[in-house]
């Protein structure tokens, strides 16, 4: 990845988007952020893009305006943009269900998706998709999200066999708990400093696509060392 190149990132008014955003800047990289919402945050490399990742639509006309602004010369896809919503399976309003699915798959797949072909003419670029331990392991009362998280992982190791010969990475993230906003929705759960810090997510993030341009990594999973404080 070069300082010329610039990256999009998914879901970046907070938490690990917001964070990984900084950090590149901080670094001299240049960065798209495509959202619904803007994040208190600015940086004369930081651009915003309105856009509901679940809206096949918006995400084709953030792609037209950021290639308009930015040009072509894209590195990295972060899909960031996600949420969780959680309760037993038969008191899990359907909506949710669907909206988690809506954003956390399909939006997934619609930036993907835009991207690829402008990816593919540089023979290089780097896709990180943010899944979770809930995409490797079942919980209870997660059912909906979990799923959207294993669909994330079925994603990611298809793609990375399937764009490795134009030279474009693919790696997973599976992020224990991290202490963000995410939390707002999940009743009886408070962020606390044991969790995962969004700086530190975003520091292995900007250090995969830093990584030499034959060296993939697929799958990383990442934890708090003592998630519930020293004993
Ligand atoms: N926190 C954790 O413990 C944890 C653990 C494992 C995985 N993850 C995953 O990490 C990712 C980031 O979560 P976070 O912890 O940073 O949570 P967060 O602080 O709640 O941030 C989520 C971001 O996603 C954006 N977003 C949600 N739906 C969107 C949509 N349809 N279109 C565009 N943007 C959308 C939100 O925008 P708005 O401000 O508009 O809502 C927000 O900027 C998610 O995929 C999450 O599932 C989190």
């Amino acid at each position: 990845m070069q300082t010329s190149d610039y990256i999009i990132i998914t879901g970046v008014s907070k938490g690990i988007g917001l964070a990984t955003v900084q950090l590149l800047n901080q670094q001299g990289y240049r960065v798209a952020g495509w959202g619904r919402t803007a994040p208190a945050y600015t940086h004369p490399d930081f651009h915003f893009f309105s856009c509901d990742v679940s809206d096949f639509a918006q995400v084709e006309a953030a792609w037209q305006q950021t290639q308009a602004k930015m040009g072509t010369q894209l590195y990295g896809l972060l899909n960031n943009a996600g949420f969780g919503h959680f309760g037993k399976v038969e008191e899990l309003p359907l909506e949710k269900w669907h909206a988690m699915f809506n954003t956390n798959v399909n939006g997934l797949m619609y930036c993907t998706r835009v991207v690829v072909p402008t990816l593919k003419a540089r023979q290089a670029g780097h896709i990180i998709n943010i899944s979770s331990i809930a995409g490797l392991n079942g919980i209870v009362q997660g059912s909906g999200y979990s799923a959207t998280k294993f669909a994330v992982r079925g994603i990611s190791h298809s793609l990375y066999a399937e764009l490795r010969e134009d030279g474009i990475k693919v790696s997973c993230v599976y992020p224990g708990s991290v202490a963000t906003n995410f939390f707002d929705e999940v009743e009886g759960v408070t962020i606390n400093p044991n969790m995962l810090q969004p700086q530190d997510v975003a520091t292995l993030l900007v250090q995969l696509l830093q990584s030499s341009p034959n060296f993939l990594t697929v799958d990383v999973e990442i934890r708090p060392l003592q998630p519930k404080g020293k004993k």
